[in-house]
């Protein structure tokens, strides 16, 4: 397991929810509703790698009346931690079995848990009826040849958002910045279970393997904005950061510590992300 506990998912949802790109979404939204409409049926989504559920808390309310989402992670904790989430977040549970069927704002959403190693998998998750397949903060976990793979088996179109860039900005600056990023980049692209992962180059990668396989593929930029009215995410994020950094052993301990001393007072965070939408052409 990659190990992303339902804690730090909880305390990074306000800023993901922030951060997405507003127009890419209305188009992902937009498409739904016009096939909602005209064929006059449910919608179905899959969510890959969909933690606690926050990717379908932040778009359900802009999606058509009637959906069904799929979300699927290796994680049965938190498979167990969404089914939580999202009943509490519902306004009524109208069934529990054999699917969970639930009404949020007058739309209907009925939600299935399924456990799926996606590294050994993929190719059967994206054969499941779907009119979109989804993630969030996903895709820079993957590897290249992974990524290959997704590209050639994906038949449906693709909205995933917050894809890591590589770019950060900490406020106020300090002398350790570069080379503490530069030790979080090299990070970045140890195994987290799909080979070595893409980190910041996932974005292009997708782009080029989709475009290749006639796709029409759009990005657009979601930074994480994050000020001192949120310090545990900020301190949080420099924590996690700094003990990845630490794993490198690329940057002595003492420079590790300093830095992270700093940031724990840090003002202000910016942490760059892609948001891509992918329609097959
Ligand atoms: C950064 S978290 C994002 C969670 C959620 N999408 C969100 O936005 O809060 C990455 C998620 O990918 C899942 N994941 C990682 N490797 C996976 C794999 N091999 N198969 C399925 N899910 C995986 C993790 O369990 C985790 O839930």
């Amino acid at each position: 397991m990659t190990g992303f506990s339902p804690e730090w998912l909880a305390l990074r949802e306000p800023a993901d929810h922030r951060a997405r790109h507003q127009a890419l979404q209305q188009q992902v939204c937009t498409r739904l509703e016009v096939l909602a409409r005209t064929e006059q049926r449910t919608v179905r989504i899959i969510d890959l790698g969909c933690g606690s559920g926050s990717n379908l808390r932040a778009l359900a309310g802009s999606l058509p009346d009637q959906q069904h989402w799929t979300l699927v992670d290796y994680d049965p904790l938190l498979l167990e931690a969404a089914r939580t989430a999202v009943i509490g977040w519902a306004d009524h549970v109208v069934a529990e079995q054999p699917v969970l069927r639930l009404s949020k704002n007058k739309k209907t959403i009925e939600v299935s848990f399924v456990q799926v190693d996606l590294a050994l998998d993929i190719e059967t998750v994206l054969g499941w009826p779907a009119d979109l397949i989804t993630a969030a903060a996903f895709f820079d976990l993957v590897a290249e040849p992974w990524l290959v793979r997704f590209c050639k088996a994906l038949r449906t179109p693709l909205y995933t958002v917050l894809t890591y860039d590589g770019h950060e900005q900490w406020l106020p600056p300090h002398p350790s910045d570069s080379s503490i990023l530069k030790a979080f980049h090299a990070h970045q692209k140890t195994d987290k279970g799909f080979g070595v992962a893409a980190g910041p180059e996932a974005a292009g990668i997708l782009q080029r393997e989709l475009q290749l396989r006639r796709f029409e593929v759009t990005l657009a930029p979601s930074p994480w904005q994050i000020d001192r009215s949120e310090t545990a995410l900020i301190q949080a994020l420099a924590t996690g950061s700094a003990a990845a950094v630490r794993e490198t052993r690329l940057i002595g301990a003492q420079d590790v510590d300093q830095w992270l001393a700093a940031r724990h007072k840090a003002e202000h965070c910016t942490v760059g992300h892609w948001d891509i939408l992918a329609t097959p052409s």
